[in-house]
C-alpha cells in the first residue's frame, strides 16, 4: 500500500524544499511538484501545500493558481505567495504593501480557535518575507490571525483551505513545525507511516522490478551517494551490477586502496578498477588555468568511462547517485527510480543507457539514514566531500609529479594531526592546498626556498556558505611544523581565514 502523501506545489520559493523535508521528518511522505503538474486525485494524496515564490502575483507574467489543485478535494495550506495566489484566484485582492517589503520576525495574534493552531499561544512569533499582501479577502474566507501589518492567517469558512502569509517551514517561526504537523496530521489526517528505514526494501524491490535481468554500470567515486546507490543496487540485482572505479592519480594518499577494500571486501561488490593516471596526466600536461584543468579532467573521465563501458558491456542502465536536491523537474515519487534516455554528466548519448537513479527522491540526510539501514559503516557516511577533479584543484597551476607528491604528503599529515587531536569532529571539511608560490626559509644553517602550503578548514552545514574554522593554535602549530619538517620542498605553511562568500571552499 502506498504511504500517505503531501504534495508541495512549487512556486519557486527558496524554502520549498524545507517544507517537504519538514513533513518527511514527521514521517509523512512529501513530494515537490511543479505548479502545472497536476495529478489526478488518488487516495494517497492527503494534502496540498502551495509554496512561497519570488515574484509578485500582481505582475502580468505571474504564475496563477490553477483551480485544479483545489479541486483535488484535499486540505490546502497556501504559504506566502501561495496564499496570495489562492486569494487572488478566489476573488480577493492583493496589493503591494505601502510600507514596503516586510522581512523578518513578526508577532501573530490569533483571533479564532482552529485546529491549525492547536497547542499554540494566543501570540506567536512568525517569520515574514513578502512585498505584497492580501488587502481584501474573497467571500467565504475569514481571518484567523493578524500581525501588525498583515492578515497573517486565513481560512475558508467551510472547507479546509488555509492561507498563511508567514513561513511556517523556517525555524524563526518558532511553532511553525507544530502548525505544519497540525495541518498534515489533524486537518489532513495523513498517517505517519513513512519511514526512511522501511523504504530500503521498497527501493530494492523497485530496482529489481525495473531492471529485471538487464545489466547496470555504476561509476563509484568513494563518496556517499554513489556508494549507497551501489550497495542498494547490488542488493537488488547482485552480479548484474558492475561498478567502475577510475583512479585518475589525483586522489589522496591511500584513497584508491581504501575505496577498493571497502566496496570489494566489505560490501562484496563487483568493482572494476581502472588505473588511468597516465591518461589524466597527459591530458593535464601544460595546463595552468583552473577551468582548463577541470574541463580536461571531465573529458578524460568520460573517455575512460566510455572505454570501460564498451569493453565490459553491453550495459542497459547507467546508475547515478542523483539526489532529490539535484532533481530539477519534480514529480518523482518513492517508486520512480527510472528515467529514460537521459544524458547526464556529458556521457555520450550514443552509449544508449537508460538512467537508474535510486536516490532521486531522497535528501542527503535521508540517504545517510538509508545507508545505516543498509548496514553501511558510519565512517563511510561521514566522509567529507571531495571534488571530482581531486588534488588537481588543490594544487595551483600545472599538475606535476613533484607537486602531486607534496600535495599528497602534506594533506596526509593534516589528516593525521586533525584525527589525533579530535579536530575532525569540529570542522566540516579540511584539506591542504599547494600554492604556486615559493618562499625563503631557513633549516639548520641552510637557506631553503620551497613551496607555500595553505591549510583550509571550514565549518558549514551544506557547503553553500562556510566560515573558517577556529582551529586551536596548538593544533595549527603542530600541522605547520610537521609539514615543513617532513615534506621536502615545503618552506612555509599558512592558514586560510577567508569565509565563503567571498571566498570559495576550494581554491580552484
Ligand atoms: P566551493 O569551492 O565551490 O565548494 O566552495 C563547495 C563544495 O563543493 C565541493 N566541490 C566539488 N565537488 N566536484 C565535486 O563533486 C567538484 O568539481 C567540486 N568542486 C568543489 C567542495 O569540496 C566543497 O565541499
Amino acid at each position: 500500500m502506498k504511504p500517505d502523501k503531501v504534495l508541495v506545489v512549487d512556486f519557486g520559493g527558496q524554502t520549498t524544499r524545507l517544507i517537504a523535508k519538514t513533513i518527511r521528518a514527521l514521517n509523512v511522505y512529501s513530494d515537490i511538484v511543479a505548479h502545472d503538474d497536476i495529478p489526478s486525485a488518488s487516495d494517497d494524496i492527503k494534502a496540498v501545500i502551495l509554496s512561497g515564490g519570488p515574484k509578485s502575483v500582481t505582475a502580468p507574467d505571474a504564475i496563477r493558481l490553477d483551480p485544479a489543485w483545489v479541486e483535488l478535494g484535499v486540505p490546502v495550506l497556501a504559504i506566502c505567495y501561495g496564499m496570495q495566489a489562492a486569494m487572488q484566484a478566489f476573488g480577493g485582492r492583493v496589493e503591494k504593501d505601502p510600507e514596503g517589503r516586510e522581512f523578518g520576525k513578526a508577532t501573530m495574534r490569533i483571533h479564532h480557535k482552529d485546529a491549525l493552531f492547536e497547542g499554540l499561544a494566543k501570540e506567536e512569533t512568525v517569520w515574514m518575507s513578502h512585498t505584497d499582501s492580501v488587502v481584501a479577502l474573497p467571500e467565504d474566507f475569514i481571518t484567523l490571525a493578524t500581525s501588525n501589518r498583515v492578515l497573517a492567517a486565513v481560512r475558508h469558512q467551510t472547507k479546509p483551505i488555509y492561507g498563511v502569509q508567514f513561513h511556517p517551514e523556517v525555524q524563526h517561526t518558532l511553532n511553525g513545525k507544530r502548525m505544519l504537523e497540525n495541518f498534515i496530521r489533524v486537518i489532513a489526517e495523513a498517517k505517519a507511516t513513512w519511514k526512511i528505514e522501511r523504504i530500503a526494501d521498497n527501493l530494492v524491490e523497485d530496482i529489481r522490478k525495473a531492471v529485471g535481468k538487464k545489466r547496470v554500470l555504476l561509476g563509484l567515486s568513494g563518496g556517499v551517494d554513489s556508494g549507497v546507490s551501489a550497495v542498494l543496487i547490488d542488493r537488488a540485482i547482485g552480479k548484474n551490477l558492475t561498478c567502475v572505479f577510475v583512479d585518475h592519480g589525483l586522489l589522496r594518499e591511500g584513497e584508491a586502496e581504501d575505496v577498493l577494500k571497502r566496496y570489494r571486501s566489505q560490501y562484496g561488490l563487483n568493482v572494476v578498477f581502472v588505473d588511468a593516471k597516465d591518461r589524466f596526466f597527459d591530458a593535464l600536461s601544460g595546463l595552468r588555468d583552473p577551468e582548463a584543468k577541470r574541463k580536461a579532467i571531465g573529458k578524460t573521465f568520460i573517455d575512460v568511462f566510455t572505454d570501460v563501458a564498451t569493453q565490459q558491456g553491453p550495459f542497459d542502465y547507467l546508475a547515478q547517485g542523483t539526489l532529490y536536491t539535484d532533481v530539477i523537474e519534480s514529480g518523482a515519487g518513492v517508486g520512480a527510480t527510472i528515467k529514460s534516455h537521459h544524458n547526464v554528466g556529458g556521457l555520450p548519448e550514443k552509449l544508449g543507457f537508460d538512467l537508474l537513479e535510486p536516490l532521486r527522491s531522497l535528501f542527503k540526510d535521508e540517504v545517510r539514514e538509508l545507508a545505516r539501514a543498509l548496514g553501511m559503516r558510519e565512517s563511510d557516511l561521514a566522509r567529507q566531500p571531495f571534488p571530482g577533479p581531486g588534488l588537481a584543484v588543490r594544487m595551483l597551476g600545472e599538475v606535476t609529479e613533484e607537486k602531486l607528491a607534496i600535495a599528497k604528503a602534506s594533506d596526509a599529515i593534516l589528516r593525521q594531526v586533525f584525527d589525533e587531536t579530535g579536530t575532525v569532529n569540529d570542522v566540516w571539511q579540511f584539506f591542504t592546498v599547494l600554492t604556486d608560490a615559493r618562499s625563503v626559509g631557513v633549516m639548520g644553517d641552510e637557506r631553503t626556498y620551497g613551496y607555500v602550503v595553505a591549510v583550509r578548514a571550514v565549518t558549514s552545514s551544506d557547503g553553500m556558505t562556510a566560515d573558517w574554522a577556529r582551529v586551536p593554535h596548538a593544533v595549527l602549530e603542530r600541522v605547520a611544523s610537521t609539514i615543513v619538517n617532513r615534506v621536502e620542498g615545503v618552506s612555509r605553511v599558512v592558514y586560510d581565514i577567508t569565509s565563503k562568500p567571498p571566498g570559495t571552499i576550494e581554491w580552484e
